[in-house]
C-alpha cells in the first residue's frame, strides 16, 4: 500500500515536469529560427522573387534605388520583434509596389521561404503556412537568442547612424559606409 502511494507521487512529478517543461518551450514560443520552411518551397519561391520583386529590391534583396533590402541589420532590426505574419501581410496587402495584393496566399509564402533561405535560416520538416494567424504564431527574431539581438540592435543602429551622408562627426571615419553586413551570430 505505502508502496503504490510512493509510486503514484512518483508518477505525479514526473508527469508534473513533463507538464512545466512542455509550457517553458511554448512559453517561449517560435521563431524563424526554428526551421519553418522547406527547401523545397524556397526553390519554388526564387522565381517568384524574381519575377515580382527583383526589379525593385535586387536580385539579391539588397536593395535599390527605390526600394530597402529585405535582408541586412536595418531590415532585420526593423522587424525584430514583430512575426512573419506580420511580415507576410505587410508583402501580401502592399507588395508589389505597382500591383499591390496581386499574389496569391501561395505564392507570397513561398516568396516569404525565400527570403528567410536568402537570410540563411534552418530550414525544416514542414512548409510555411498561408494562413496569417499560424504565421502570427512565429516571431521574427534579430538573432537566435536575446543576449545575442541586444548585441545586434546596438551595433546595426550604431552602423545606420554612422553611415551614408548623415553619420555624424562623433562616427569614426572608417565607419562612414554603407552597412554590408549581416548577421554575424547564428
Ligand atoms: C515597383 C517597385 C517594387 C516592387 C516590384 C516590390 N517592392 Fe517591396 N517595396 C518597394 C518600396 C519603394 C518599398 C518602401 C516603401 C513602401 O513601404 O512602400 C518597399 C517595401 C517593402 C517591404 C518593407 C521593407 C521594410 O524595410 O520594412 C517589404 C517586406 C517588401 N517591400 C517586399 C516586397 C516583395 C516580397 C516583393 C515582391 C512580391 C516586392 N516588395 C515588390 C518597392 C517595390
Amino acid at each position: 500500500m505505502k508502496f503504490t502511494v510512493a509510486i503514484l507521487a512518483l508518477a505525479g512529478t514526473l508527469a508534473y515536469g513533463a507538464l512545466s517543461t512542455t509550457n517553458t518551450v511554448a512559453a517561449q514560443g517560435k521563431s524563424q529560427w526554428d526551421g519553418v520552411y522547406t527547401e523545397d518551397q524556397a526553390k519554388r519561391g526564387e522565381p517568384l522573387y524574381g519575377q515580382y520583386c527583383a526589379s525593385c529590391h535586387g536580385p539579391d534583396l539588397a536593395g535599390g534605388e527605390m526600394a530597402p533590402g529585405l535582408t541586412g541589420g536595418e531590415f532585420t532590426s526593423n522587424w525584430n520583434d514583430l512575426s512573419l505574419g506580420d511580415l507576410y501581410e505587410r508583402i501580401r496587402i502592399s507588395m508589389p509596389q505597382s500591383a499591390p495584393g496581386s499574389l496569391s496566399r501561395q505564392q507570397n509564402s513561398d516568396i516569404l521561404a525565400f527570403i528567410l533561405r536568402k537570410m540563411n535560416m534552418p530550414v525544416g520538416q514542414a512548409e510555411l503556412s498561408t494562413s496569417t494567424d499560424e504565421l502570427k504564431g512565429i516571431k521574427f527574431l534579430a538573432a537566435k537568442s536575446r543576449k545575442l539581438t541586444d548585441r545586434f540592435l546596438v551595433e546595426a543602429r550604431a552602423t545606420a547612424r554612422c553611415s551614408g551622408p548623415s553619420a555624424s562627426a562623433s562616427c569614426p571615419a572608417s565607419s562612414n559606409a554603407a552597412p554590408s553586413w549581416r548577421c554575424p551570430w547564428k
